[in-house]
């Protein structure tokens, strides 16, 4: 069995080091011990393992980062659009313009499945190098069956291929242009729904003024759950429209955007117990957004507050978690690195169903991430210098392997 020795971290995160520099030790792709290195270098023995020693005498460690919110197989790119809404024209204008997401559709459409594989590879390797060990994805840029599925289809492709691990969500983003909404609707529900549950374990809709309201968002809710999905929805980020109501309602197991939300349906979601609230900082700052990411009315569920990336060619083309940790301190004012870290890791972990990762402790994943940084509450501070030094995946030093896909 392959081995690591991780030895003597300044910081590891979120074990306690009175008794000095702690050493991980990795028994293929687990760990098997957080302690002393005398007392790793024992266990390596009992166990006749001679693992491969790396000096993380000047590194923080970190658990491997978890991106819960991504878009990350796309065609094309939008800067155009940036530059139009730093002229004052908003997310929505452009897309009731055709723009937006309509824009990416299009080129989503004329890729083919190879060129949208290559790209979804290229930017799963970027989020490895940037410590992202395990992500989500969304579908949601064909608006037809065909496409949509092409798009399910590369994604699980990936899954099975990429070091990265991948959850797949099927994603009803918006109707498509010239067609009748309703239409719509009944195909997502008695087609789509069901043909793509087993390329799909999580359902997301788009619930905003002008995309989809919550009457039609139920019945989509409504068909993924009989179908067996579980449930996500992008909601409260332009507008209230009754949103978390309906999220309450429905069981759904994530809510995220959460940009405009009132103090009733702030308690709601911390009374449901269950509920997970994902706050996207990149998507607020590139949308010049004039609301802010309302996580201060949910401190008080500190487990269930998740910040994610949300990369895709529109609303967020940023990907790295630790730009992410200092844009949530700059837009949200948080003063608990300590939270954000959790917000990046273990919370979201545990949203996409995972127990075995998101913490650094025996048994868990070999999920780890090597940072030159003094301290973990430098993350959010000198975290966007060039400070990774190695990331893990499942027990193995992550190499680069950009155009290399075999
Ligand atoms: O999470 N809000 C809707 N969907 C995405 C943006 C997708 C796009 O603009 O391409 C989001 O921000
Ligand atoms: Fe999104």
């Amino acid at each position: 069995m392959s081995g690591l020795l991780l030895v003597d971290a300044r910081e590891i995160f979120a074990v306690a080091q009175e008794r000095g520099r702690l050493s991980i030790l990795v028994e293929g792709e687990r760990i098997a011990a957080v302690a002393p290195l005398a007392e790793c270098e024992r266990l390596a023995a009992e166990k006749r393992l001679v693992p491969e020693r790396l000096d993380c005498s000047t590194s923080i460690i970190v658990p491997g980062f978890v991106d819960c919110h991504t878009h990350l197989v796309f065609a094309g790119s939008r800067e155009n659009e940036l530059y139009m809404r730093a002229g004052r024209s908003s997310y929505l204008e452009i897309l009731a313009q055709g723009g937006g997401i309509y824009s990416t559709v299009q080129a989503v459409r004329a890729a083919s499945e190879e060129q949208l594989y290559d790209i979804g590879w290229r930017h799963l390797d970027q989020a490895l190098s940037l410590g992202i060990t395990t992500t989500e994805i969304k579908s949601g840029y064909g608006l037809d069956l065909a496409t949509e599925e092409k798009m399910l289809r590369v994604i699980d492709r990936l899954r099975q291929d990429h070091p990265v691990d991948i959850v797949s969500t099927f994603l009803v983003h918006t109707v498509p242009r010239g067609h009748n909404r309703q239409d719509y609707i009944d195909q997502v529900i008695n087609e789509m729904i069901p043909a793509f549950r087993p390329l799909a374990d999580w359902l997301d809709i788009f619930v905003e003024r002008g995309v989809f309201d919550v009457v039609e968002s139920r019945q989509l809710l409504q068909a993924g759950k009989a179908a067996g999905y579980r449930l996500g929805l992008h909601t409260n980020q332009m507008h209230d429209i009754g949103g978390i109501g309906l999220a309450l309602e429905m069981g759904v197991q994530h809510v995220d955007h959460l940009e405009v939300l009132s103090d009733a349906d702030a308690q709601g979601l911390i009374d449901d117990g269950h509920i997970y609230a994902v706050f996207l900082p990149g998507a607020e700052i590139f949308t010049f957004s004039e609301h802010v990411g309302q996580i201060h009315k949910l401190l008080s569920m500190p487990e269930r507050l998740v910040l994610s990336s949300d990369f895709n060619p529109g609303s967020s083309p940023i990907l790295s978690p630790l730009l992410v940790a200092a844009m949530a301190v700059w837009r949200y004012r948080l003063t608990d690195p300590d939270l954000i870290l959790r917000a990046l890791t273990v919370n979201p972990a545990r949203l996409l169903g995972f127990a075995d990762r998101g913490s650094i402790a025996p048994g868990q994943r070999a999920d780890l991430v090597c940072l030159d940084l003094a301290n973990s509450a430098q993350i959010p501070y000198f975290g966007t210098l060039n400070c990774i030094q190695k990331v893990i995946k499942n027990g193995r030093i992550a190499e680069p392997t950009t155009g290399k896909r075999d």
